[in-house]
């Protein structure tokens, strides 16, 4: 694991946007994993910023979403699949059907996880994985105590992260979904490259206990010590513990 602390996030922006700038140059079908959450964001500009100067194109590549929400219709703006597009992907050349995330509105919500980790495997897996990481070490929507080695399944939202998420649905906690389907663990672990961010100083003890810490499912992100190849670039209020 290469932990990387930067000044500022722009300059993290500039780190993660030159690792995919190498790889799509490298293989312009590049398979992508997207996280949705605000620590993205900086590098999502910076790739868009890249992308309208004419010097990064996603034309050939695909994208696979780490979660969805369940139940919200298919026109809801708080779909993760309608915030990426918002977010990033609907700012770029990428094609809006290469993008795909877990189907929360599957009847059968057990087929649509195991449909999912199919999907990226059909496709080759993913290349570079972007991850954010939750104050208490979560990935994805894989809490602490989630299995280590789990796919993709359907997840019951902790109150914590519901109330966390209402701010997205009016303030009003009665609008937020109870659950979700996210990319497991083990899914997660089989990306080729996998960049986790870490910014602000919410993030730091848990920057800490999945850094140097042990690898325990109490840290689900502690499992990328184990990773072939993971980059944590954090700031230095992240890395404040460290
Ligand atoms: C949600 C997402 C995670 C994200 C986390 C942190 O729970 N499912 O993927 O890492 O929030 O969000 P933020 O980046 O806004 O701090």
């Amino acid at each position: 694991m290469e932990v990387i602390v930067v000044e500022r996030r722009q300059d993290a922006a500039a780190l993660v946007a030159d690792a995919y700038t190498a790889l799509l140059t490298r293989t312009p079908t590049a398979v992508l994993g997207l996280a949705t959450g605000s620590t993205p964001l900086p590098v999502y500009d910076e790739l868009v910023r890249r992308h309208d100067a004419g010097d990064l194109s996603f034309a050939r590549a695909r994208a696979f979403l780490l979660d969805e929400y369940v139940g919200l219709p298919a026109d809801h703006p708080e779909r993760y699949r309608a915030v990426i597009e918002r977010d990033f992907t609907g700012r770029v050349d990428l094609d809006p059907a290469a993008v795909v995330g877990p189907d929360g509105l599957a009847q059968d919500l057990d087929a649509a996880g195991r449909d999912y980790d199919e999907a990226i495997r059909a496709a080759g897996g993913i290349d570079l994985q972007i991850l954010g990481i939750g104050s208490d070490g979560h990935l994805a929507f894989n809490m602490p105590m989630s299995s280590l080695a789990s796919r993709t399944r359907l997840k019951t939202l902790t109150p914590r992260t519901r109330e966390d998420n209402a701010r997205f649905f009016d303030g009003d906690l009665d609008r937020v979904p109870t659950h979700c389907l996210t990319q497991g663990l083990g899914t997660i672990m089989e990306s080729r490259h996998a960049v986790m961010l870490g910014f602000g100083r919410a993030k730091a003890q848990a920057i800490r206990e999945c850094v140097e810490g042990a690898v325990s499912a109490r840290w689900p992100a502690s499992i990328l010590q184990l990773h072939p190849h993971a980059t944590v670039v954090v700031d230095v209020e992240a890395a404040s513990q460290l």
